[in-house]
């Protein structure tokens, strides 16, 4: 029986996951949903967040009937998880800042989160801080920008060198002769910038990607059942627009073709 997995993030950027997913569960199919109508999350107050992503979510069960949800958007992540288990027996998976492993990382101990300001000023992401990295210090770095830099980078736009370095760059830290060596890429879209932060960035540091991780956990909740079969699946834009003809390789290494017809959802409530 084949396994049919929801891939959802506020935009593109959760393709970052999804290809993750592909490698360790090739024979899934793969639905995935960029909700660019509502994009981006990362300035929207939490409540108003919390409930557009729930409705839309619900929405997207009834109309795929998915075998397991995958949250691929931290800033959605930290903050909605509880309520979609609660509506929902269905498996979720969800992406937060990888802030353990970079603790049990860190050699010089300053860690710095790069993160939407959303997930920078969730208690979700404070409660990991506290709990993983009692003895790291950990700089938060939240960004507006950054996202969408990822997605114009991502159709294929000339992005600024300036422009990404100006929202990195308070990531590097100074310390009493100690340097920040590890830095958490805690949006799913920084992950298509990585090649050039690294071509940016004032000195060595790890970039912690927690997608493969995320990928193993999707594999254990969901099995694999569905190795044998040959990579199938969708992707959909919420807004109705055409994937950007840059994202086409994407998507075919992915196995999923843009999804037809489209969706038709209730334009979002922006506060
Ligand atoms: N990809 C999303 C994340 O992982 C955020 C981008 C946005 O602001 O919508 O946090």
């Amino acid at each position: 029986m084949s396994l049919r997995l929801l891939v959802f993030d506020s935009g593109i950027g959760g393709l970052s996951v999804a290809r993750e997913i592909r490698k360790a569960l090739p024979g899934a199919e793969m639905i995935y949903v960029a909700d660019d109508a509502a994009f981006p999350y990362g300035d929207w107050p939490d409540m108003a967040l919390s409930d557009h992503v729930v409705a839309t979510v619900a929405r997207l069960i009834g109309r795929f009937a998915p075998d397991a949800v995958v949250i691929a958007c931290n800033t959605a992540s930290t903050l909605v998880l509880p309520p979609l288990r609660a509506q929902f027996t269905l498996p979720f998976v969800g992406t937060v800042p990888a802030i353990k492993p970079a603790a049990e990382h860190t050699r010089s101990g300053l860690v710095s989160v790069l993160a939407t300001f959303g997930t920078m000023q969730r208690d979700y992401t404070r409660g990991l801080i506290a709990q993983f990295a009692g003895n790291v210090h950990v700089r938060l770095v939240g960004s507006s920008h950054l996202a969408p830099l990822a997605e114009a980078h991502m159709r294929g736009e000339a992005v600024d060198d300036a422009a990404i370095f100006a929202e990195i760059e308070p990531a590097f830290m100074e310390r009493d002769g100690r340097r920040t060596d590890t830095v958490v890429l805690a949006c799913t879209h920084y992950p298509f910038l990585v090649e050039r932060f690294e071509a940016l960035k004032p000195w060595a540091v790890e970039w912690v990607d927690p997608a493969p991780a995320i990928a193993r956990r999707v594999a254990t909740v969901a099995g694999e059942a569905a190795a044998a079969r040959g990579p199938t699946g969708a992707a959909y834009l919420t807004s109705g627009r055409s994937w950007p003809p840059a994202l086409a390789p994407l998507l075919e290494g992915l196995g999923v073709a843009p999804g037809h017809p489209p969706l038709v959802l209730p334009a979002p409530q922006r506060p």
